[in-house]
């Protein structure tokens, strides 16, 4: 297969293994340009891609930015602070506006969830989502998987746990999705006031005991509390949050076998991890944001070659 089954990335649901095969395919050969001394390829010479992020990135917003440049896209950056937004204008009359000036791609953060799919329908551009509220982010399970692909040799079979606040993590659903995909069993774990009340549907395990799902497990996805997402509180404070369901050198050291370590970021070291795990031999955070711009720059090659020119 040399084409996704997909004219958009709006979600992992919507993928299929093949479509992620195909992207761990692409992004192998664009890993080894992006290591070259010469870290650029002219795939995408005549495209033009806008960068619109309606929520804060340090990570996706680089990295997609770095994959387009590496693959010679023109950019556009649109970040709402800043912009018309704030005087009333309407998603999609920012982001026509924004493809009059003769725009092929988008990809877009935003708080709403379904903002991206929204727009899929909406506008005549390859739509590409860059995290969508609570919903998904699929770049960032993407490079997860192939991550641990990367460190394990295979994904298929692995024991997967993802740790903290489920319930308002997009990166949580999204690998989810992809990694059962991919034949991996998932384990959540966290308080029962965040992991969502229907999350047995999705065919995952689900344990509020850390040193339990450790033992379970091949690899260990740490996520932060997202306390910008929370109106009230889940638990009664970060200190107790992080004295149950934190990761310390201790507890890893204790385990029964070498678990891999991995984190979306940002980190809020001292919390859900501590420094010495963050940065430990187990850990994989950096591995992560590396194999970022390869799957970024493979997602946006595989679209682009669905624009009609
Ligand atoms: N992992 C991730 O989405 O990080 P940013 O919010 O910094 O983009």
């Amino acid at each position: 297969m040399n084409n996704l089954s997909v004219d958009h990335l709006t979600g992992i649901k919507d993928l299929s293994k093949e479509d992620i095969d195909l992207i761990f395919k692409t992004a192998d050969s664009f890993k080894e340009v992006i290591n070259r001394p010469i870290k650029k390829v002219p795939s995408l010479r005549d495209i033009t891609i806008a960068n619109i992020f309606f929520e804060n990135s340090t990570r996706t917003k680089l990295s997609f930015e770095l994959a387009e440049k590496r693959l010679s896209a023109d950019i556009l950056n649109f970040s709402a602070s800043g912009s018309s937004v704030k005087k009333g204008e309407t998603l999609i009359d920012t982001v026509n506006n924004i493809l009059s000036m003769k725009v092929d791609m988008v990809i877009m953060r935003h708080p709403n969830p379904g903002a991206a799919l929204f727009l899929s329908q909406k506008v005549n551009a390859k739509i590409i989502n860059a995290g969508d509220g609570t919903h998904e982010h699929p770049t960032q399970a993407l490079l997860d998987a192939y991550s641990i692909r990367e460190k394990l040799g295979v994904v298929q079979g692995k024991k997967v746990v993802i740790v903290g606040d489920i319930l308002h993590s997009r990166v949580a659903l999204s690998n989810i999705y992809c990694l059962q995909k991919l034949g991996a069993e998932v384990m959540v774990c966290g308080p029962t006031t965040l992991i969502p009340k229907d999350m047995h549907l999705l065919n995952v395990k689900i344990s509020h005991n850390l040193r339990e799902a450790l033992e379970w497990c091949d690899v260990a996805n740490m996520l932060r509390i997202q306390s910008e997402r929370q109106e009230i509180s889940y638990f009664p404070s970060l200190r107790e949050y992080s004295m149950q369901f934190g990761l310390n050198k201790e507890i890893l050291n204790s385990l029964s076998k070498e678990i891999v370590v991995m984190h979306p970021g940002p980190i809020n070291r001292g919390v859900e991890i501590t420094s010495d795990v963050a940065d430990s031999k187990q850990s994989i955070i950096l591995n992560q944001v590396e194999n970022g711009v390869a799957i970024r720059m493979a997602v946006i090659y595989l679209l682009a070659a669905k624009i009609d020119r």
